[in-house]
C-alpha cells in the first residue's frame, strides 16, 4: 500500500479543501493511504503534526474556504525561523529532519500544493533531497505562467466584482468617487478582470504604470458627460509612472516578500486634490481569499487533485499538475516556478477595456 502526504503552503485560496478532497478519495480508489502535513511542512517536520485523512474526514470540505491543514508563507524549511531562549530568532535548515521524517514514515509521494514560493520549495526538496514531489498550482493572483488558470482566482474576482456592484449605488448616492485597492501581487488579473465585469472607470495594474493626471482627467470627463461619480479599481502592485510600489514593508519573520499595499489611499487622496470630488478609498483585502470556491475552482482544484495523484502514480515526480485547457498536463517544477505571468498587453481584455472606455492611467 503506497503512502501519500499532502501539504498546503502560501496564502490559503479557495478550492484548497476540494483538492485535499479529491487527493484522499482518488488515492483512497487506489487502496493507498494519505496523510496531512498541518501549516506546510510543520506536519513533516514533527509528526505530531501528521492527520490521518480518510474519505470519512474530507467527506463535506469541497465546498469550504481555507483550508482544513492550516497554511503558512513564513515556513521555508531550507531558512525557518526558530526562536532561541533569549526569544530571538535564528535562521535553520531543517530540511534534513524533513526529508528523514518523510522517509522514516515510509511516505511514496509528497503533494506540494501552493504558489510560486511553495513550489520552488517543492523543486528544492525533489533536486537536492531526492523527495518525490508532485506540484498542485494555486494562488488568487492567477500569477503562475505554466497553467492557464490557478484555483482561487474565479472566487476572488467573483468577491471584488460583487463588491464592485455594491458600491455603485453608494458613489451615485453621493457624487463620489470610490477607490478600491484590490489583491494580486505584481500581477493585475484580479483588479481588470473584476474593474471590467464591475463597471469600473479607471483600472490600474501594475504592468501598465499610471498617469495620475489621465486619471483625474477620465473623472472630469465624466462630469461633462452628466456622471458625478466614479469607481476606481487599483491593482496592490500598481504603481505610478517614476514613482515605487507602495508596501508595508516585510515585517514578519520568516517572510520572502514584502507586504504590498496603500496605493489605494494615496490615488485616493491624489484624486481628490486635483478634482476636488468627495473620494473615499477601501482595501478589499482578504475578504478576496474567503468565503465558499464558485464552481469552477471547485471543478478546477478537483480536477487538479485528481490529476496529481495520476502525476503520482505514473511516477512523474519534479512536475507540476496544470491546465491546457481542455487537458491536465504535466509541467516540470523548474519550468513552473521560473516566470510569473503578467496580464499580456496586447490582450482581448486590454482591448476590451480601452474600447468601452475604461481609463487605464495611459
Ligand atoms: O498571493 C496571495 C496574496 O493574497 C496576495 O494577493 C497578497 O499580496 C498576499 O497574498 C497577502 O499575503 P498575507 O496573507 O500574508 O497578508
Amino acid at each position: 500500500m503506497k503512502k501519500l502526504v499532502i501539504s498546503t503552503g502560501g496564502g490559503d485560496a479557495p478550492g484548497l479543501n476540494a483538492v485535499i478532497y479529491a487527493v484522499v478519495n482518488a488515492a483512497h480508489s487506489r487502496g493507498w493511504e494519505v496523510y496531512g502535513s498541518r501549516s506546510g511542512y510543520l506536519g513533516l517536520l514533527d509528526p505530531e503534526q501528521l492527520v490521518p485523512l480518510t474519505p470519512a474526514v474530507v467527506a463535506d470540505i469541497t465546498p469550504t474556504g481555507g483550508t482544513i491543514l492550516g497554511s503558512t508563507n513564513k515556513g521555508n524549511p531550507f531558512a525557518m525561523p526558530v526562536r532561541n531562549l533569549a526569544g530571538d530568532y535564528q535562521i535553520h535548515d531543517v530540511s534534513d529532519r524533513i526529508m528523514k521524517n518523510f522517509q522514516r514514515m515510509g511516505f511514496y509521494c509528497h503533494i506540494a500544493v501552493g504558489g510560486d514560493g511553495s513550489l520552488e520549495i517543492a523543486h528544492r526538496f525533489a533536486k537536492e533531497k531526492g523527495m518525490p514531489v508532485v506540484g498542485v498550482p494555486k494562488t488568487i493572483d492567477n500569477d503562475l505562467q505554466a497553467t492557464q488558470r490557478t484555483f482561487g482566482f474565479d472566487t476572488a474576482v467573483s468577491t471584488a466584482t460583487e463588491a464592485l456592484d455594491k458600491l455603485h449605488s453608494t458613489a451615485k448616492s453621493h457624487d463620489r468617487v470610490m477607490v478600491v485597492e484590490v489583491m494580486g501581487r505584481d500581477s493585475g488579473w484580479i483588479a481588470l478582470n473584476s474593474g471590467i465585469s464591475g463597471g469600473a472607470d479607471v483600472i490600474l495594474i501594475p504592468e501598465i504604470p499610471f498617469d495620475i493626471q489621465s486619471v483625474c482627467e477620465k473623472i472630469s470627463d465624466n462630469e461633462l458627460h452628466d456622471k458625478h461619480y466614479a469607481i476606481v479599481v487599483v491593482a496592490e502592485g500598481a504603481r505610478a509612472a517614476n514613482h515605487e510600489v507602495v508596501t508595508q514593508g516585510t515585517g514578519e519573520v520568516g517572510r520572502a516578500e514584502a507586504l504590498l499595499g496603500g496605493i489605494g489611499l494615496w490615488v485616493a487622496n491624489m484624486i481628490r486634490t486635483c478634482t476636488e470630488k468627495d473620494t473615499r478609498s477601501l482595501v478589499l483585502g482578504h475578504l478576496q481569499r474567503g468565503g465558499t470556491p464558485t464552481t469552477f475552482d471547485r471543478l478546477l482544484a478537483l480536477r487538479f487533485g485528481a490529476a496529481a495523484v495520476r502525476l503520482a502514480e505514473a511516477g512523474e515526480f519534479d512536475h507540476m499538475v496544470a491546465l491546457a485547457t481542455p487537458d491536465m498536463v504535466a509541467v516540470p517544477l523548474e519550468q513552473a516556478i521560473k516566470s510569473r505571468k503578467k496580464v499580456p498587453l496586447s490582450s482581448d481584455k486590454i482591448m476590451t477595456a480601452r474600447e468601452i472606455g475604461i481609463c487605464l492611467g495611459e
